[in-house]
C-alpha cells in the first residue's frame, strides 16, 4: 500500500512519519522541500508537484489548510479518481469534497497533535461513496498512531473543537497545574514533570478502567484533609462550567467556519 500525503506542516509531518515507521510506502508534496530533508532521510519520497505524488500512491492524504482544500483537490483530481482520498482537513464538508472529486472515494478524519506519541483518538467519517474496506483502512491507518473512532459527520466540527483542539486545553491545563507548583515553592521543571505525570497516570487509570473519575477522585479525598481544600476552591471558580464554555466556544468556531466554507467554495 502506497500512500501519499500532501502537506508537510505540523500534523502531516507526524502522519508521514507513522506511516514510514509502520512499514508503509510512503511518498509527499510540498511546496518547500528544502524544509523537509529530514523526511526524506527517513525514506519518505518527496514529490515537488501534488499530481505526481497523487499519481504515485494507492491512497492519498489531504493535510494541507482548509483554505488549500479545493484548490488542492482540483489539482489532484484526475489522479485520484477510483481512488481513496482521506482529509483530515477541519471544517470542509464531504459534500463539497465529492463535489470536486465525484469519482473519488472520501473519507473525513479528525487526529490530534498526540499522534506524535501514539495517543490521538481520531474521528473517521466516511463518504458516500467510500466502501468498508476504505473504513477499515482509514481506522487502521489512525489506529497506528492511537485509536480510531468512526462517526457521523455531523459530529465532526464537535470533535474538532474537542479532540483537535483538545491537547492545547490539556497543555494550557498542565501548565497551570506547573505554576500552582512553582507558586509553591518547586523548580518549574519539576513541576511540569510532576503536573504532566500526574495528569498522564490519572487518564490511564480511567482508560484501564479502574473506576469512573468521580469515583477515583473520592478515593484522593480524605474528610477534612488536604485534597478536599484544594477541590473546593476549584469548585468555588466553576472549573468544570469554564471548560463547558470553552468547549462550547471552540465547537461553534468550527460551525462557523464549516458554513463559511459551504457558502464560499467555488467549484
Ligand atoms: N495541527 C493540528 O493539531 C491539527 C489537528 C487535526 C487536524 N488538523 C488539520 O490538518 C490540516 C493541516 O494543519 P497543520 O496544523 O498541520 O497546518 P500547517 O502546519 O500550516 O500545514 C499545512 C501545510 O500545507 C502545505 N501546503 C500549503 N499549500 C499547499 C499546496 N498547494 N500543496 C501542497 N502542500 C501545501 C504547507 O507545507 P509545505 O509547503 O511545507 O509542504 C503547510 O506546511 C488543517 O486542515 C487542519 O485543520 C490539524
Amino acid at each position: 500500500m502506497k500512500i501519499c500525503v500532501i502537506g508537510l506542516g505540523k500534523i502531516g509531518t507526524i502522519i508521514a512519519r507513522k506511516l514510514a515507521s509502520g512499514g508503509h510506502e510512503v511518498v509527499a508534496s510540498t511546496l518547500h522541500p528544502e524544509r523537509h530533508r529530514d523526511v526524506e532521510r527517513e525514506g519518505i519520497k518527496l514529490y515537488y508537484s501534488n499530481r505526481e505524488a497523487a499519481r504515485a500512491a494507492d491512497v492519498v492524504i489531504l493535510a494541507v489548510k482548509p483554505k488549500d482544500v479545493t484548490k488542492v483537490l482540483k489539482e489532484i483530481r484526475s489522479e485520484v479518481e477510483d481512488k481513496l482520498v482521506i482529509s483530515i482537513a477541519a471544517a470542509v464538508p464531504l459534500k463539497i469534497m465529492e463535489k470536486v472529486c465525484p469519482k473519488s472515494r472520501i473519507v473525513r478524519a479528525m487526529p490530534n497533535i498526540t499522534a506524535l506519541v501514539n495517543e490521538a483518538v481520531t474521528a473517521i467519517s466516511p463518504g458516500g461513496k467510500a466502501t468498508k474496506e476504505d473504513i477499515e483502512l482509514a481506522c487502521s491507518i489512525f489506529n497506528l498512531m492511537g485509536e480510531a473512532v468512526v462517526v457521523d459527520e455531523e459530529a465532526m466540527d464537535t470533535v474538532t473543537g474537542f479532540v483537535g483542539s483538545g491537547p492545547a486545553y490539556a497543555f494550557m491545563l498542565i501548565d497551570a497545574l506547573a505554576d500552582a507548583g512553582v507558586k509553591v515553592g518547586l523548580p518549574k521543571d519539576m513541576a511540569l514533570k510532576m503536573a504532566a505525570r500526574t495528569v498522564l497516570g490519572s487518564a490511564r487509570m480511567i482508560l484501564e478502567n479502574k473506576g469512573h473519575p468521580s469515583e477515583l477522585k473520592d478515593w484522593v479525598v480524605t474528610p477534612g484533609g488536604v485534597t478536599i481544600m484544594g477541590l473546593y476552591e476549584l469548585e468555588k471558580r466553576s472549573i468544570r462550567a469554564a471548560l463547558m464554555e470553552a468547549v462550547d466556544a471552540a465547537v461553534n468556531k468550527a460551525r462557523e467556519i464549516t458554513s463559511k466554507i459551504s457558502e464560499e467554495v467555488d467549484l
